[in-house]
This record gives structure tokens, sequence and C-alpha cells, in this order.
């Protein structure tokens, strides 16, 4: 494998349309953090870019949903995602975004070049224009009926109920989501990317480059198979620009009203954003000795590995990626995240409502985050998590170690004596634990990575409950000094194999231990002096406690039900008919005499009836609706002249006319007041 002199990190841009979610946190921020926390830890040369992806159609909408300008929408949700990164530890050497200058020269320059190169196709193709707000619509201002669903509301480039990917051109019923208009198509002129001319070239870099016989890193099984079947299915030429009003303009003549596509300019903000960094960000971007990776989700696949890349190729003057690490999706409590059903748990939330809880969040994410298939996150796990786990393993180990040190030796590393074979076992234990770590997170097993540092703590928790030093102490005050002794110096190799994790309990377990920060160099052997004084003891984490947790699961049920009702719809009115159609029907008010069960029919209910012309019979299939006790004696409305027909054998003349809510449970009509059988309803 090769060596590398540098690494560059990036982490997917956030769309500034909304705050970050866990999802995107266990997907991208959480694994991309502990990775160049890792790397720096281990004094290399690494820098992490990222910041907000700020152009785009979802940018566009979120204004115009909320009557405000693009411009409002970026800087408002910039600062919100920026400073909410901040708050959870997620340490990027800058967080940019793609309206700086910096960014719009070096997009139109990258642009520019491909053009003045003869790297772009143009053609001029048909696309829906909105003829009352008078412009070309994105394909997601494009909304309609899902070809593969039947779904209503489905946008021009997917389906959110199904998953489908569409084309506008397949929409049924297509409308403008600015005006309502039916959309027209209408010739328009645009820059493509001829993907076709990079097929064998990606073929050669991804398949035998990353593939399994190959001598560069190996891309996760999930990545691989998509960039396969993407090759496979033959690559076409690829549209880089939009006619949109909001986005980095064409840098050509002729191309008024016309901005790069959002999935052009995006990538080439890691170029832009390590340029406002460091006057040295060539050295990152065109030097072979750099490792770059990105680190992405799932759905960021084809840009980052296909289309990204074959830029890339056509500018020549950047390296590629050695890996690009995607993970799968995270759901929530069973459910698909989903922006607009509000169905997430935000990063901001969290902080403000879990305040000094976020390792808690990073170290739940990361030993559940998808790295091979989606997984779910659920509030009880991080519970668990926290209080069997973080609580009462690592917390437990460490403040028994403290509190002994302190008890018995006054808060001062002790003197060892000899050591004894399971001494020498324990200590041997850290080396290879964080041989392990290492090559965990180098192979981007964040997950294992992670438990084989809990691992350390398991090892701590165990010697002293093995070794009990509270009952040798009072016989044995040298065999007790050499376990604590032992136990501190794992406490103090914690700080540094859990800081990649969680930082934040790195440096509050630093500042108990009083250690100066060490490089993971330092990691696996004796990091605390005989006669060093320790700092003061304090709880490293804190029981969750059900309430806490019954309250956002409550929140999520209120969410869960604002969404059912908002969902419901009054069906569309029928065909019209004329009033003789209205006079064909006789419906009488009826008293219900008797009701009973049909047997062998879960729906059936059997009902007499008095309908004041006759007594008569009436199968109904409301028996899941209501228990025949209920119905007796009440008065209802009957369809009387309604043809009769047999039901499980029995002949019903008639039908009750009920109101079906739209959740789908029904109602009885009756009159408001008692009325005599045989009123006439019309
Ligand atoms: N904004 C995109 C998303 O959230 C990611 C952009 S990544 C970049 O899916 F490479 F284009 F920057
Ligand atoms: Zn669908």
């Amino acid at each position: 494998m090769k060596e590398y002199k540098r690494y560059l990190v990036t982490s997917a841009l956030p769309y500034a349309n909304g705050p970050v979610h866990i999802g995107h946190l266990a997907g991208v921020y959480v694994p991309s953090d502990i990775y160049t926390r890792y790397l720096r830890a281990r004094g290399k040369d690494v820098i992490h870019v990222c910041g907000t992806d700020e152009h785009g159609v979802p940018i566009t909408i979120k204004a115009k949903k909320e009557g405000v300008t693009p411009q409002d929408v970026v800087d408002r949700y910039h600062e919100i995602i920026k400073t909410s990164f901040e708050g959870l530890g997620i340490s990027f050497d800058i967080f940019s975004r793609t309206t700086t200058e910096t960014h719009k020269k070096i997009a139109s320059d990258f642009f520019r070049k491909l053009y003045d190169e003869g790297k772009f196709i143009e053609q001029t193709t048909e696309q829906y224009w909105d003829p009352e707000a008078k412009q070309f619509l994105a394909d997601r201002y494009i909304v309609g009926t899902c070809p593969r669903c039947g779904a209503e509301g489905a946008y021009g480039d997917q389906c959110e109920k199904c998953g489908a990917t569409l084309s506008p051109t397949e929409l049924k019923d297509p409308h403008s989501a600015i005006s309502g208009a039916t959309p027209v198509k209408k010739p328009t002129k645009h820059w493509f990317l001829p993907l076709d001319k990079y097929q064998s070239w990606l073929e050669d870099w991804i398949l035998k480059g990353h593939g399994e016989n190959s001598d560069n890193e190996k891309w996760r099984p999930n990545v691989y198979g998509q960039c396969k079947s993407w090759l496979d299915g033959g690559l076409l030429p690829r549209a880089v620009s939009r006619d949109l009003d909001w986005g980095i303009p064409v840098p050509v003549d002729g191309a008024d009203g016309k901005v790069l596509y959002v999935w052009f300019d995006a990538p080439i903000g890691y170029i832009s954003a390590t340029k406002d960094l460091t006057p040295d960000w060539e050295k990152y971007w065109k030097s072979e000795d750099t490792k770059l990776v990105h680190f992405i989700g799932k759905d960021n696949i084809v840009f980052h590995c296909i289309v990204f890349p074959s830029m890339l190729k056509a500018h020549g003057d950047f390296i590629l990626p050695e890996n690009v690490p995607a993970n799968e999706f995270l759901n929530l409590e069973g459910d698909k995240i989903s922006t607009s059903r509000n169905w997430a748990i935000w990063l901001n939330e969290y902080l403000e409502q879990m305040p000094g809880k976020q390792d808690v969040l990073r170290y739940t994410l990361c030993a559940c985050a998808p790295e091979t298939k989606d997984n779910d996150f659920t509030w009880k796990e991080l519970q668990n998590r926290n209080n069997s786990e973080l609580v009462a393993i690592f917390g437990n180990f460490v403040n028994r170690a403290l509190v002994l040190t302190s008890k018995y030796f006054d808060g001062v590393v002790p003197a060892t004596g000899n050591y004894t074979e399971y001494d020498n076992e324990t200590l041997a234990e850290l080396p290879k634990l964080r041989k392990s770590i290492e090559d965990n997170i180098e192979n981007y097993h964040f997950r294992e990575a992670l438990r084989e540092m809990m691992n350390m703590a398991r090892l701590g928790n165990k010697y002293l409950a093995d070794t009990e030093p509270w009952k040798v102490a009072k016989t044995d005050l040298s065999r007790a000094a050499t376990i604590l002794n032992i136990s501190l110096q794992i406490a103090a190799n914690l700080t540094i194999a859990c800081e990649p994790f969680m930082p934040f309990t790195s440096q509050k377990l630093s500042k108990m231990l009083l250690m100066q920060k060490m490089s993971w160099d330092s990691l696996g052997g004796k990091l605390l002096e005989e006669g060093h004084k320790l700092g003061e003891v304090s709880l490293l984490f804190e029981k969750i406690e059900d309430a806490v947790i019954d309250a956002q699961l409550q929140r999520l049920a209120d969410i869960k039900k604002a969404n059912e009702l908002a969902a419901m719809k009054a069906p569309e009115q029928k065909q019209e008919i004329v009033f003789d159609d209205f006079q064909k029907m006789d419906i009488r008010v009826s008293t219900i005499i008797s009701a009973k069960k049909v047997e062998k029919s879960k729906k059936l209910l059997e009902l007499e009836v008095d309908t004041g012309i006759d007594k008569r019979v009436i199968v109904s299939g409301i028996a899941e609706h209501f228990q025949p006790e209920f119905l007796v004696g009440k008065q209802v409305l009957v369809l009387a002249n309604l043809a009769p027909r047999k039901l499980m054998g029995i002949e019903s003349r008639g039908m009750i006319l009920m109101a079906e809510s739209l959740d789908g449970s029904l109602r009885l009509l009756s009159p408001n007041e008692k009325i005599e059988s045989g009123a006439v309803v019309g």
C-alpha cells in the first residue's frame, strides 16, 4: 500500500437549507472527525475541509416557501450548521461556504478551462417551462403523480413516497411548484460533460484500481457495487448547467440566465475551502503524495466516485480520491429520516436539550453507524449505551481508580512493587488494543475501532474487579499501590485512545489526571510517573433517566401524529350528477332492531331494521367498527331501494349509510333528533 506524506479529508458539504440531523452525523461527520482526530493525534499532516452547499434548487424552494431570499436562507443555516458542528466537537480545519468569492472564482475558472479545452458538449434540449412564472423549471420544481406508486406530490427527480428516481417527463399530471401551471416544453441550450468518454478510464481506475485485487485501498462493497452498476449501465453525458437565477453564472458569452449545476460547483467547494484555509493549498490538491479521502452518505456516491473524478480528470491539475468511505442510511425509531416530515433529531436541538452530552451522541452514533447496511437509531439505544457502557464501564472504572487513589494515596500516583503475571498480561493488552484501534480506523471500520477503545475501559474495569484493591489495601498497602498504579496507567491511556471518538471526555479525563495532552505514539505504555499529583475527581458520565428518554419519545410521537393529520385530505369530489339521479335514491330513517355477527365472517353484521316500510335484513360490513350491542336501538339512514344481494348466503336488502373518516374509521349517520322510522331523506 502506498505511503502518503499528507492527508486531505473532506466531508460532504451539507445543504444550507436546514440544520444537520443524526443521519448526517452518523453517515459522514462523526466518522470523518474520528478519522482526522486520529491522524492529527499521530502527528500527521492532515486537513479536514467542509462547508455549506449553498446553491441548488432546495435552497430556492425553501426561500420561496418562507418568502425570503435564498441569501437569507443560506446565511441563517450556515450559521446554525457551523455552530452546531462546533458544539459537537466536529473539528474541521475550515468550515467554508460555496457563496464565497474564492469559490465563485475557482468554480468559474474550472468550468472555463474545460470549456476552452473543448471538454464539454453543447446541446439544445427540450425542458419544462412554466408559462406563468416565465421560467424553466428545475426537476424539483415540477410535481405530479408518481408513475410507479401513484403517490401525489412526487418531484420531477424523485418520489419521496416510494423512493423511485424519476425524470420530470415521466410524471403524470405535471405542474409547476411555483405557479401551479401546467408546464410546456421549450428548447434550451446547456453544457454537458460527456461521461461516456471517461467510462473506460473510470473502469480502470475504480474496478481495477480499487477492486479486490488492487494494490490501492479497496473501496467498501457498497461503494464499489454502486459504481459498478453505474458503469455496467453505461455512462451518458450529464448536464453541468441549469436555467436558474440562483447559482454561479455560467462564465461564457451567451449564457444569460444560466448557472452552474449545483453538483458541478459544490465538490469544487472542497478545493476553494482548502484555498481559503491555507496559501499552501496546492500541495494538498496537486501532489500525488496527498491522500484524498471523501466522507459522504450513500446518496452522494455517484457524484463523488464518477462525476467529480471525471471533472478532475478532465481538468488535469488535481489528484483523485484514494477512498470514498460512504455510509448507508440511519433510520430513526424504525422510520426513514425525513427533513420534510420533520422526522429527525436535529443536532442544534439535541445540543440544547441534552447539554454536556455531546460524547454520548458521538459514541452512540459511532456504535450504530450504518457502515455496511442501513441501521436504526433509537433513544433507548442511546440510553443503554450511556447507562450500561459509558457510565457502568468507562466512567465506573475511572472513578474507582481515582477515588481509591485519593483515599489511600492522597491523590498521588503510588509507586509499584513487583508485577504479578496478571498485571503483566493486563498491561500487555494495551499495545494490542492500540494496534487494533489503529488498523480499524485506517480501514474505516469505526464501529469496531470504538469497540476496541471501549475494550480498553473494560480491561481496566475487569482488572479492578478482579484485584479488589479496596480489600487488599486493608492488609497490603504496597500491593494496592501497584494495582492502582496500573489502573491509573490504563485510565491515562484511555485519554489518548478515546480522544478521536469522545474528545470532551478525553479532555475532562486529562484534567482529572492533570495530564498534558499526549500524542498517539505514547499510547500503550506507562504514562504517569510515580509521585504525579492527580487533579480533582468528578463524574465522567451521568445516568440518563427514563423520564428524559420518554420526553424525547413523546416529542417524536407528537410529530408522527401531526404528520398523519397533515397527510389527511378529503377525497376529491365525484363526477357531477343531475337532480333526477339523486331523486332515484330512496333513503329512509330506520331503526336497528337487532344485530349479530355473521358466522365465519370477520367483517359482516346481520342487522334487522325497521324502515317504516317494512322490517328487513341488511348485511353490513361494519363488524370491525361496531359492537352489535351498540347498534341496537340506533336510528340510521338506509338506502332502501338498492337491489338486494346475497352476502354469505344471507339476502341483504338495502344499505346503511356511514361516514368514513379520513383515518378510515366509520360513524353512523343519525337524525339530530329522534324521528319516526320511514321518514324520507332528501
Ligand atoms: N449538499 C449535498 C448533500 O447534502 C452534498 C454535496 S457534497 C459536495 O447531499 F461534494 F458536492 F460538496
Ligand atoms: Zn412513487
